[in-house]
């Protein structure tokens, strides 16, 4: 859209002024690309973080390694600045300054993650509660209560007890009622205080990257992964159903990470290719906890490039668990950062892995601006595709969970590029609310503050507030996305 459908032009007398004006007339406006519309009245607002990348105190009173602490202490090789999370942003003793920056945003919700061993020392409750990391969690709900913002709380974000690990529990469905035992007694002690459960953040990462890297049968034990987590949700969302939620009256959903996957060409191949991407990463768990069981093109692409004397390297469920796991999503909660083209891979051959089941190869169009991190472009129209694919596939409210901008920490504080991604991603989200009639009910930045980035370190940043990593009190400064961000807010609008 150009300016001259909405500009109204100055009385010029002069040829400079017409000269001026035709100028202004034919420049692309970004305002005018701005969706105008007020974000619904009910539309949830958030700021998300998780417990390793922001909590620190990795040993103090009482609580057990988690697998982050083992990975990073015992070899940090594969971490760009060969750091880890033993202090990260010291979160564990900085709740009133957490909690005041999210009141200076005006947030009405701050989503963060329970560390399980924090709580749950060695990851099996009968084993023993940490009373300690209890109090600290229960300290920051009354907090957050007090100010008049609500919870939404992830119960796993990637980090198992070390004593559950190696490569994963999940690869054992034995040790599934010791999730559920621990998703139980988050419910008990913070539930009255929780309006959204999240299961799990982005098990796909935790089923794929993660475990393809370590697993001694990579293609089978991601997909034995994702049965097992997939079980656990089911049981947990049907425990809480059952034994919490008319007491408590909140709703249990998974967060799904998903870039949006556009055909590289209009080749029927490619095309297949995109859709296939979306069912092998979103599809891989929606549509069992939605339908009740896998999509079928993966149930047939992974026979296909099975040996034909085994079964399937993808489980089945039996009748009696595909009654269970179906309908068991309050919400669908998405994490969205990019875009990609994707085309068809050429046949990988025999040897198998969940990446070339999937057989599949990324591009990036060299008009997207890029960021500092190599998968990362900016591409707004991205966020609205996947919001219309999500309602039109499984009608199930949405919520972004996280959405935000990467830079690797220069310029400091003028993270203009950062407000221009909120500003179009925002824009979007308005027009799949207002054009597209899609049910996104709620929106949460990633994230609150700059914070441990995983295998990145300290080295990308996505944080609305920066954190001083190399001072001992950490101590945080607003962004000038602070200000825009507090201001959307505010108005509930973006222009
Ligand atoms: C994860 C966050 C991570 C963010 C940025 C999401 O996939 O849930 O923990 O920091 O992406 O990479």
């Amino acid at each position: 859209m150009y300016a001259f459908k909405k500009f109204k032009c100055p009385d010029y007398n002069s040829n400079l002024g017409l000269f001026l004006s035709a100028i202004i007339l034919l420049k692309p406006s970004f305002a005018d690309n701005i969706n105008g519309e007020s974000f619904p009245s009910n539309f949830i607002f958030g700021a998300s973080t998780s417990a390793y990348q922001i909590e620190g105190a990795w040993n103090e009173d009482g609580k057990g390694e988690g697998v982050w602490d083992h990975i990073t202490h015992v070899s940090n090789i594969s971490i760009a600045d060969r750091s880890s999370g033993d202090v990260a942003c010291d979160s564990y003793h900085k709740v009133d300054e957490d909690i005041a920056m999210l009141k200076h945003l005006g947030v009405d919700y701050y989503r963060f993650s329970i560390a399980w061993s924090r709580i749950v020392p060695n990851g099996n409750v009968s084993q023993g509660v940490n009373l300690p990391g209890v109090m600290y969690y229960l300290r920051l709900l009354e907090k957050l209560e007090r100010e008049n913002i609500s919870a939404m709380v992830t119960i796993f974000h990637y980090d198992l007890p070390q004593a559950l690990s190696f490569p994963t529990m999940f690869i054992d469905e034995n040790y599934n009622s010791l999730y559920v035992d621990y998703a139980r007694l988050a419910f008990l002690l913070f539930g009255n205080k929780v309006k959204y459960w999240i299961t799990f953040n982005e098990p796909q990462g935790v089923c794929t990257s993660f475990l393809e890297k370590y697993s001694t049968k990579p293609g089978t034990d991601s997909y034995t992964c994702t049965h097992n987590i997939i079980k656990c949700h089911a049981m947990t969302y049907w425990m809480y159903d059952s034994d919490f939620r008319d007491d408590q009256k909140g709703q249990v959903g998974i967060v799904l990470n998903t870039n949006w996957d556009e055909p590289a060409s209009q080749d029927a191949k490619d095309i297949e290719a995109a859709k296939r991407k979306l069912l092998f990463e979103v599809g891989w768990y929606a549509h069992p906890l939605v339908f009740g069981d896998y999509p079928d093109e993966m149930k047939t692409r992974i026979r296909l490039y099975t040996f034909p004397w085994e079964s399937s390297r993808l489980p089945k469920f039996t009748d009696e668990e595909k009654s269970l796991i179906k309908g068991t999503l309050d919400f669908i909660g998405l994490n969205h950062y990019s875009t990609s083209l994707v085309s068809d891979a050429p046949d990988p051959g025999l040897f198998r892995t969940y990446e070339k089941d999937l057989g599949i190869l990324k591009t990036y169009d060299p008009s997207w601006e890029k960021t500092s991190l190599d998968w990362f472009y900016v591409v707004p129209f991205g966020l609205r595709k996947i919001l219309n694919w999500l309602d039109e596939t499984y009608k199930v409210p949405i919520i972004i969970t996280e959405n935000g901008y990467v830079e690797d920490g220069s310029p400091f504080l003028d993270d203009d590029r950062r407000i221009n991604y909120y500003q179009t991603y925002l824009s979007n989200v308005l027009d799949a609310i207002y054009i597209d009639h899609v049910n996104v009910i709620g929106y949460f930045t990633w994230s609150l503050m700059d914070n441990w980035e995983w295998t990145s370190g300290y080295t990308q940043k996505f944080g609305l507030y920066y954190v001083n990593f190399s001072s001992p009190t950490r101590d945080r400064l607003p962004k000038k996305s602070v200000a825009y961000y507090k201001k959307v807010l505010k108005t509930r609008r973006l222009v």
